[in-house]
């Protein structure tokens, strides 16, 4: 059963404050994009990828992609939901993705075996639709009105929702299109499930995978990156 990834890419990174969007920065040689689109063609069962960018992207097509794998440039939206939808519908009617794997461009710093592990625990799993990877949170977590706290809440039920994030195809561009027509709140793949009720699961992933969104970011990235490659 095919996996085709798609990665959104057509954000203009506001909070980076840079010269040009953050997954066009440089990081150990090559950009952020390269970095996050090549580990998820690394992986075996993964067989293309599909980039959602703006279609006044002047970076994307001058990319040396190193893989023997096709990427291909689909046109993203105004929202993040919006461009997964794109590269979500090219890959099923294009590519005829069984799933789909979609993880930011701004998450560079996936680990090999994290996304085997996803992998691994949604395709075999049919109790589920699909699923993502998150980490548990760490901090003893407050609600509070205003600066008043008003009690501190159960950690143990408490993750950081991550990319990638598996759904099958059919499915995934289904509860997007129809979430996104009735004003759901989609931030993320899983949210889109939410709305439609239908269950997921969490998988459990590294606190490294980090999306890259403020200047400080690039240092940890780079010293994520660095040690991998030792
Ligand atoms: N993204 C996208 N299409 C959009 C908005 C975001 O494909 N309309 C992508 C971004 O390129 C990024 C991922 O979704 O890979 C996560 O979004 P985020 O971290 O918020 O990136 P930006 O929106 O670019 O950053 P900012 O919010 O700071 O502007
Ligand atoms: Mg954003």
């Amino acid at each position: 059963e095919p996996i085709v990834a798609v990665v959104p890419a057509a954000g203009v990174g506001a909070r980076m404050q840079a010269d040009r969007p953050k997954q066009y920065l440089q990081i150990a040689g090559k950009t952020v994009l390269q970095h996050s689109v090549e580990r998820l063609l690394e992986n075996d069962r993964v067989q293309a990828a599909v980039v959602a960018v703006s279609d006044d992207d002047p970076y994307f097509d001058d990319i040396q992609w190193q893989s023997d794998k096709p990427v291909y440039r689909v046109s993203g939206g105004c929202e993040r939901a919006d461009s997964v939808l794109s590269g979500a519908t090219y890959a099923l009617t294009f590519l005829n993705a069984h799933w789909v794997l979609v993880h930011d461009a701004a998450r560079p710093c996936l680990r090999s075996a994290d996304l085997n592990l996803l992998i691994e625990k949604i395709v075999n799993n049919t109790a589920h639709v699909g699923g993502i990877l998150a980490v548990p949170v760490r901090d003893t977590m407050k609600r509070t009105t205003g600066e008043r706290v008003e009690h501190t809440v159960d950690r143990e039920q408490l993750w950081h929702a991550q990319t990638p994030q598996l759904f099958p195809a059919t499915a995934l561009t289904k509860v997007l299109s129809e979430g996104l027509a009735d004003g759901a709140i989609i931030t993320d793949e899983a949210s889109a499930f939410e709305w439609a009720n239908q269950s997921h699961i969490v998988v459990e992933g590294h606190a490294d995978n980090i999306k890259i969104t403020h200047p400080e970011d690039l240092v940890l990235a780079k010293f994520y990156l660095d040690q991998k490659t030792q």
